[in-house]
């Protein structure tokens, strides 16, 4: 656990003096802070491309709790469902509205959630990221209010992990409750299809380029499924990781490593060369549509967060795959970064103005339950935030998932708001759009260089 704990903290991009701020646990709420001046506000999204999809209209009178996600299709969809369900048991009296918008990753939530905080109509909670996402924007904004007397009441500053409260916190007050611990770098594969072609699965990234040209030389077209592109940058950050090792990477996001760097020129070279096996309509996939392409055993391989565990194995009446763990389905670690956890965390807010705010902390409490959170996780693809979980609620994956939590390095996610504030992560989305036009390795690295000293700590 130690060394665990000491490379997470390295890897904060959250400066150090939170940490120590955070293990005071101060009991009262302080007034919202303010706005970090390197950090731009969450309102520079970009605009939306959807219509938010509230499943369930608001009734006219009687109490009301409209929390704000993105969960909306298969697993997701079905761990939300799980804390719904409790909800209804626990507050019959108060109608709980869905106002999820559907697009992996908040491809499209983000955006509308920008443009009702901007027009002071928050949702009573939403769903952010553990890190910059939520420190960088909306603790940055003020537009959220610490939590200091409810982590206190729940006895979460001694169940959550102590190394995740301060990716929460801003100036020692916590501002989200984490309801759950992902994984980024996960290699999906279809074990069946291997043994078909007579692959093995692969034990680094060399043996992964390799496994993936014996398969193509075999017929199989796009050995490796991709996504729309959020997946392309969760599978550029993992390839990152895979090749600048865990020290470099956490080092990278913190200002302390050179973006400019030949490890880094390696990196971009070796997701260069993935792309070179990936199925051309990738820009127009979702994630589910990537991941299926393994289970369809039309991609061998698919690198995804542990979100796909919950679609792979969830029931075919929640819209998911029904399939069977190790036997349909099976999973390593992205080649290369063996030993390292790159998490991400998904935590649910109380905004300033929350329309229904004692709903609203009901709700927080849920989400910071045994209860609640045993009931979303094991359905949902994720570890419970908790250390006191019952694992024996959890499948295969997530027990595994359970053990390496507890002994890898811990390094956070790009794609998935923990390393850089969302205009540093929105600027590499748009270079790497650039990039796979023309695969022009020098104008990319370039860009990564630029964004790092824009919107990031270098040169700071
Ligand atoms: C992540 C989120 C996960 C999962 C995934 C795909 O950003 O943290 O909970 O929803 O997107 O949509």
């Amino acid at each position: 656990m130690m060394h665990k704990r000491i490379t997470l903290i390295i890897a904060l991009v959250v400066i150090s003096s939170l940490l120590l701020a955070a293990c005071a646990a101060p009991t009262e709420a302080p007034a919202p802070v303010e706005p970090a001046a390197t950090e731009a506000p969450a309102a520079e999204e970009p605009a939306a491309t959807e219509a938010p999809a509230a499943t369930e209209a608001p009734a006219a009178e009687g109490q009301q709790l409209e929390v704000f996600s993105w969960w909306t299709g298969g697993g997701e969809a079905a761990g939300l469902e799980a804390m719904i369900a409790i909800w209804q048991e626990k507050y019959p009296d108060i109608e709980f509205v869905n106002a999820a918008v559907a697009g992996g990753a908040g491809s499209n939530a983000k955006a509308v959630l920008a443009t009702r905080l901007a027009a002071g109509d928050p949702p009573d909670s939403w769903q952010g990221h553990a890190g910059q996402e939520l420190i960088g924007a909306y603790v940055s904004a003020g537009q959220l209010e610490p939590l200091d007397d409810l982590y206190a009441a729940n006895g979460w500053y001694d169940v959550f992990p102590e190394t995740l409260i301060p990716l929460l916190s801003q100036d020692g007050h916590p501002y989200s409750v984490p309801v759950n611990i992902h994984r980024a770098n996960v290699l999906w594969y279809n074990p069946k299809v291997l043994t078909e072609k007579g692959v093995a699965a692969p034990t680094d990234f060399a043996s992964f380029l390799t496994a993936l040209e014996t398969l193509k030389a075999a017929g199989m077209e796009s050995p490796l499924s991709l996504g729309e592109a959020w997946t392309e940058v969760h599978l550029f950050e993992t390839v990152l990781l895979s090749t600048v090792g865990p020290e470099m990477y956490t080092a990278l996001w913190l200002g302390e490593a050179d973006w400019a760097d030949a490890k880094v020129t390696e990196a971009i070279n070796n997701v260069k060369k993935l792309m070179e096996y990936v199925n051309t309509d990738y820009a127009t996939l979702s994630w589910q549509d990537a991941s299926k392409l393994v289970a369809d055993g039309d991609a061998a391989f698919n690198i995804m967060g542990d979100w796909a565990d919950g679609y792979f194995s969830g029931t075919v009446e929640g819209g998911n795959l029904g399939l069977t763990p190790l036997t349909d389905y099976a999973w390593m670690p992205v080649p290369g970064t063996q030993g390292v956890y790159q998490f991400l965390s998904d935590s649910f807010v109380l905004p300033v103005g929350a329309k229904n705010r004692d709903a609203a902390i009901k709700w927080l409490e849920l989400c910071g339950s045994k209860e609640g959170q045993d009931a979303f996780n094991p359905v949902k693809g994720s570890i419970a935030a908790r250390k006191d979980s019952d694992k024996t609620l959890y499948g295969v994956y997530l027990q595994s998932a359970m053990e390496d939590w507890a002994k890898d390095v811990v390094v956070g996610s790009l794609a998935h708001g923990v390393v850089a504030n969302p205009s540093w992560a929105t600027q590499i989305t748009t270079d790497w759009g650039a990039f796979v036009i023309d695969f022009n390795t020098e104008t990319f690295q370039a860009a990564l260089v630029a964004s790092c000293a824009e919107f990031g700590p270098c040169g700071k």
